[in-house]
């Protein structure tokens, strides 16, 4: 996209706010004794405050991803990602987001949060993105569109020349959420950072890199847009100990790739066995680490799992998704009670 200033997309309180400055980030050099954070002396290394920008880590990522140290940014999960792009460039009350439905529910929270209005567009019968009705519904108040690729809860990737399309035609912000593409056999849209200025890629450790609980989400960006995000962030959003973690999970990237290939091998074999089950009408073609699947009654073989102890995500009555449960795939053992549970429900 051409002539895109994303100064014009920012919130005036945000372009004229002074960033908390943090104590560390007005030093620079080397320093034996440490007096100006009112920190404890004791119970090193946790009595410091972490690095507010992360800039191991981020080094670390650089190589793995392939991006700049710059056009990265680190959040308590990519929830905080999302989260700031309403607060960095979204005014109450005036402005709107676009986004395809169904998707990632936090959008439209975050949107709720935020008092912006959140216009849905509805994907085809077949999950597939209408791109014509997507940008139609951009007004001059939109700031940014959410693309889920692949797309939770309906698993389906969204090709990757139609982002690109968007992100030529849009005008406004696009973020490609991609928690679930190391599923994906498609290319990841942080590789076309450069041709994009209006472009945010979302990814997170909590799928593929199998750590949901450190609480760990990139944002990949111009640097104009990383910078924005650093300014409205809280000064330590990603402590000490995840930041340590991040850092050595980051040398197992052969046992990670390990999990994946696991995963995807059971994700064929958990497909296959469903869509065997008279209980199961459909299984949606997935890129995710998760199916969806229509049955003959989503809330009685949702209950019906539940008692037998086994939970999945009961989305009957999200858009599009009548009769509907989303189904993690997880170890063969946990895959097989799942596949046995629902072959048992309604057998008297
Ligand atoms: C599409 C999508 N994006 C983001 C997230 C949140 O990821 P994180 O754990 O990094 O906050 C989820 C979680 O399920 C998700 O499905």
């Amino acid at each position: 996209m051409t002539d895109f200033d994303i100064n014009s997309l920012v919130r005036p309180c945000i372009q004229a706010l002074e960033p908390y400055s943090c104590a560390r980030n007005e030093f620079h050099g080397q320093a034996s004794v440490w007096l100006d954070a009112n920190e404890s002396p004791y119970n090193a290394p946790f009595n410091r405050y972490p690095d507010p920008l992360q800039a191991q880590v981020k080094a670390k990522l650089a190589q793995v991803k392939g991006v700049e140290p710059g056009n990265i940014f680190l959040g308590n999960g990519s929830d905080e990602c999302i989260d700031l792009v309403y607060r960095v460039f979204c005014e109450p009350k005036t402005d709107n987001v676009v986004a395809m439905s169904p998707s990632y529910g936090m959008y439209e929270v975050c949107a709720h949060i935020n008092d912006v209005a959140y216009r849905k567009v509805p994907l085809r019968p077949d999950f597939s993105l209408d791109a014509q009705a997507l940008l139609g519904a951009v007004t001059p108040h939109t700031k940014a569109i959410f693309l889920c690729s692949p797309n939770n809860p309906t698993g389906n990737a969204i090709d990757t020349l139609l982002i690109e399309r968007i992100l030529d035609q849009a005008g406004c912000l696009v973020v490609v959420d991609e928690a679930y593409a190391d599923f994906s056999s498609q290319p990841s849209m942080r590789h076309k950072l450069a041709r994009h200025p209006n472009l945010i890629v979302l990814s997170t450790f909590s799928k593929a890199w199998a750590s949901a609980g450190v609480r760990l989400g990139m944002a990949f960006a111009s640097r104009a847009i990383v910078e924005l995000f650093n300014k409205v962030k809280y000064p330590y959003n990603v402590n000490c100990l995840t930041q340590q973690y991040a850092l050595e999970h980051l040398k197992k990237l052969d046992q990670l790739a390990g999990w994946r290939n696991a995963i995807l091998a059971e994700r064929g074999r958990l497909i296959d066995a469903l869509s065997r089950l008279p209980q199961v009408l459909k299984t949606y073609p997935t890129d995710a680490n998760f199916v969806l699947v229509k049955t003959v009654d989503a809330d009685g073989i949702y209950a019906h799992l539940c008692r037998e102890g086994i939970v999945v995500r009961n989305r009957n009555r999200v858009e599009q998704c009548l009769g509907c449960l989303r189904i993690t795939v997880g170890t063969p053992q946990e895959n097989d009670a799942v596949i046995n549970a629902i072959s048992n429900y309604g057998n008297k």
